[in-house]
């Protein structure tokens, strides 16, 4: 037979009888701490009686809400103390656990291993598929006895990207026709896909925006005007964004036109490689930015000399390139710390080495906005990017900056001046 429903008032009463009750036990109850310190022996019994109780008001019907072990639950229709709870059980879950109504430790371990597990084994699979077999794509660079050139671009964050910039870059490009071109990470922002900086309104691309800005205003003007350039994309920590959130959460991104990284980056259309040597087979979040870590490319002379070394970078903090030279004791660059620097470092078999933090293609105070505080010259964050002559005979770098200020822009003996549309275009990036 079916059990009539009770009314609201009704279960006002009952309650309120249960919280009476449950008062009335605990008084008669409120010894048991003091007894226990005298009489620690008693303790195993007491736990017994009092998992015996949680669980009674576990059952405890809710109208709404369900049944509940809650503390707060417990204060209300428990007839044992919360601080007897804290003496013998020390937290509130462990007193759940030990009366059955939360999976054990062990349990829970073995639960998160393997979601964990599966995340890692989805996220490698995509990965295998649309970002992996592009790593070293597209070789075009043939390196012999003749000198090359390198025009290296990082940084340049969607959205946040100086216009102005961006056209003195591919200036460079035509005029200069480099041998190779490294965009250096960070082509896109991906705010979305980030746990950091999420205000409302303050980025206004979608997913399939940034991705589309990043074919057509970088990639594809690159490869157009340089066709027999060796163009790589080295993936950077916002770039591998996309590939975990996709296959982490797939049914979010619905609204893209393709899944594939690949594709969406039109790489194979426009003949260029990725350099992107992690399998992505990683289980936790510091593995995750062990990624970027392992994200370098090292051109080697013939005879197997090192020549230069091109990282996305994540060591951080002011001494940034020392650090990423020490590392990788080469000629070489890094991006992502968004200053110029160089330095000078070097072993007695090295040979004197040097490193180039590049500047970055974002406009400094866009891209800090809202999560560096304080005005942005304090961190010295400035835009342009690098041009590297490589001599490979005698290993001899000649590394020479684009720098892109508020109104001018200088490379070698060649002066670019900012145009309106630019300067509107950045005040309007400003005011977001
Ligand atoms: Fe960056
Ligand atoms: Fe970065």
């Amino acid at each position: 037979m079916k059990k009539k429903k009770q009314t609201p008032a009704e279960r006002r009463a009952a309650l309120a009888k249960l919280v009476k009750a449950a008062k009335n036990e605990r008084a008669k109850n409120k010894n048991i701490l003091r007894e226990l310190r005298d009489d620690p022996g008693m303790a195993t019994e007491v736990k017994a009686l009092m998992r015996a109780d949680l669980k009674r008001v576990s059952e405890i019907p809710r109208a709404l809400l369900g049944p509940s072990s809650s503390r707060r639950r417990y204060r209300e229709l428990g007839y044992y103390s919360c601080s007897l709870v804290d003496f013998l059980f020390g937290i509130w879950a462990e007193f759940q656990r030990k009366s059955g109504l939360q999976p054990t430790l062990a349990t829970r371990t073995v639960l998160r291993n393997i979601s964990k597990t599966s995340r890692a084994q989805d996220l490698a699979h995509y990965a295998d598929e649309h970002v992996t077999p592009w790593d070293g794509a597209y070789p075009k660079l043939k390196i012999g006895k003749k000198p090359f050139t390198i025009l290296i671009a990082s940084d340049f964050h969607s959205k946040f990207c100086n216009p102005f910039a961006l056209r003195v870059m591919h200036d460079i490009n035509k005029k200069y026709q480099p041998n190779a071109i490294r965009v250096n990470g960070d082509l896109p922002d991906f705010p979305q896909l980030s746990v950091h900086r999420q205000f409302p309104g303050h980025f206004p691309m979608t997913v399939q925006d940034e991705i589309d800005w990043s074919v057509d205003d970088v990639l594809r003007p690159l490869r157009k005007n340089n066709p027999k350039a060796d163009i790589k994309y080295l993936l950077g920590n916002h770039d591998i964004r996309l590939i975990t959130a996709i296959a982490d959460k797939g049914p979010m991104f619905a609204s893209l036109r393709s899944m594939s990284f690949a594709k969406q980056f039109q790489l194979d259309e426009l003949q260029i490689g990725l350099v992107c040597r992690s399998n992505f087979l990683h289980l936790s979040a510091k593995q995750r930015a062990y990624d970027v870590a392992q994200n370098w490319e090292t051109l080697f002379a013939p005879d197997g000399r090192m020549l230069w070394t091109t990282v996305h970078g994540w060591l951080g903090g002011k001494d940034s390139p020392r650090k990423h030279v020490q590392r990788f004791m080469t000629n070489g660059t890094n991006g992502h710390l968004h200053d110029r620097q160089v330095v000078s470092a070097g072993s007695y078999s090295t040979g004197v080495l040097d490193w180039y933090q590049t500047p970055c293609m974002a406009h400094p105070a866009a891209v800090a906005a809202g999560y560096l505080p304080g005005p942005i010259e304090f961190n010295a964050w400035s835009c342009g990017g690098l041009f590297v002559t490589i001599f490979p005979e005698t290993g001899h770098v000649h590394g020479e900056f684009f720098m892109v200020g508020k109104d001018v822009a200088t490379f070698r003996d060649q002066v670019w001046r900012i145009t309106q549309r630019e300067r509107d275009q950045i005040a309007e990036m400003l005011e977001i």
